[in-house]
């Protein structure tokens, strides 16, 4: 059977920058846009044009230069907003409007104090006006993650309807399980009538620490499309980050799935949006965090030493980091010493490594990590004495 592709749609210009205090400007847009293209990423969600002018400008520039992704820009479902963006989009070699709105009852009854019959008809009317416009149109059925299970399959049915090319499942909230999520997009594939006209999309919030997990069950269960960020920024907790995403569905050939993203450039790009948005990526983050290709304890450094799978099931070179290190900690042992004296041009012999370890102790002991200065040291008082 052959693979399955699932698009990887980007939204670190729209749903990323809401973090707070990392506003970018329209160039630094547009240079991460390109950078978005040629890591090769489906869709980029470049901003929401109504929100501000320069938004606007931003959407309507990255439209110009980007060549093969598909450029889309969100609006709320409301006509002012589709128009808008549809002006922004005029360049663009593929738009798309992304429109939408609240679908689960906490939403129809508090943010748009309405009804579910009203909220329909709202969303096939958003639809068909983004289709004047465009033909490609993606429609979110915002909190779907809280909805109603019918009224989504009836909400999802009636904007294909209308014309929708994709339909976004967002877990607003990041409320739910992955079972859940998966159970969610399972329903939708199997009782809309019309769900082979469009592609199901799962958009995953973090504020449980799942977003990567539901959107890869909502992939399993049917959805052909991610919505992700870089290193998962994003409103509050964040989004599904785009490099756990890419790095499960390709370490997991068994899923049938893959995507179009060039790997070996995660890192780089990683690196890009955390200096352009001035955020410091946390050193244990999955993929490409600074210790995610580091070992520190003995145990590890000793099986990573004889064969790196025993610890690693990413090589550093997959995913474009130099090399993985070997930390110097209290809790290494003689052969990442060992190791590590020989990287630094010192061949020791086993009485030598047993000598120089406990004097390595007392020196990890006061330190967190113990540095090529300090072995250095180490390792030229050793051979004075011993000389
Ligand atoms: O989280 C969400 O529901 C969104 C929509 C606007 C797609 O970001
Ligand atoms: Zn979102």
């Amino acid at each position: 059977m052959s693979a399955n592709k699932v698009h990887i749609f980007d939204t670190t210009l729209r749903d990323g920058e809401q973090v707070p205090g990392c506003k970018l400007n329209t160039k630094e847009k547009v240079e991460l846009a390109l950078k978005l293209e040629a890591l090769g990423v489906d869709i980029i969600e470049a901003g929401f044009p109504i929100s501000s002018p320069g938004d606007f400008e931003s959407v309507s520039q990255i439209s110009a230069v980007i060549k093969n992704a598909t450029v889309c820009g969100l609006t709320r479902a409301v006509q002012k907003d589709i128009e808008v963006a549809a002006e922004a989009l005029k360049g663009a070699t593929r738009p798309r409007i992304h429109t939408g709105i609240g679908s689960s009852d906490n939403h129809i009854k508090y943010k748009f104090n309405s009804t579910r019959e009203e909220i329909l008809e709202r969303a096939v009317a958003a639809v068909k006006l983004a289709r004047n416009f465009v033909p490609d149109v993606e429609f979110y059925a915002e909190d779907a993650g809280r909805a109603d299970l019918e009224f989504l399959a009836r909400l999802a049915e009636a904007v294909i309807a209308a014309g929708a090319t994709v339909v976004n499942v967002p877990d607003t909230t990041g409320f739910c399980l992955p079972h859940q999520y998966a159970e969610k997009m399972a329903y939708l594939v199997n009782n809309v009538k019309n769900i082979d006209k469009a592609i199901l999309s799962c958009h995953c919030h973090n504020d449980l620490g799942l977003a990567t997990a539901n959107s890869i069950a909502g992939a399993i269960a049917g959805a052909r499309q991610i919505e992700c960020t870089i290193n998962g920024i994003g409103e509050r907790a964040g989004n599904t980050s785009l490099e756990e995403v890419v790095m499960t569905i390709k370490k997991h050939p068994e899923l049938n799935l893959y995507t179009g993203i060039d790997a070996t450039q995660l890192l780089p790009m990683s690196r890009l949006v955390s200096e352009t948005m001035r955020m410091v990526v946390q050193p244990n983050k999955a993929v490409v965090g600074d210790n995610a290709f580091s070992h520190s304890s003995g145990i590890h450094q000793d099986g990573f030493l004889k064969e790196a799978t025993t610890y690693e099931i990413i090589a550093p070179e997959e995913v474009g980091a130099d090399t993985s290190k070997i930390v110097l900690t209290a809790r290494s042992g003689r052969s990442a010493l060992a190791y590590r004296f020989k990287n630094l041009g010192y061949e020791f012999n086993r009485d030598d490594v047993d000598t120089l370890y406990g004097c390595f102790l007392k020196v990890a002991d006061s330190k967190k990590e113990v540095k090529d200065e300090d072995l250095k040291a180490l390792a030229e008082t050793h051979l004075q004495v011993h000389a």
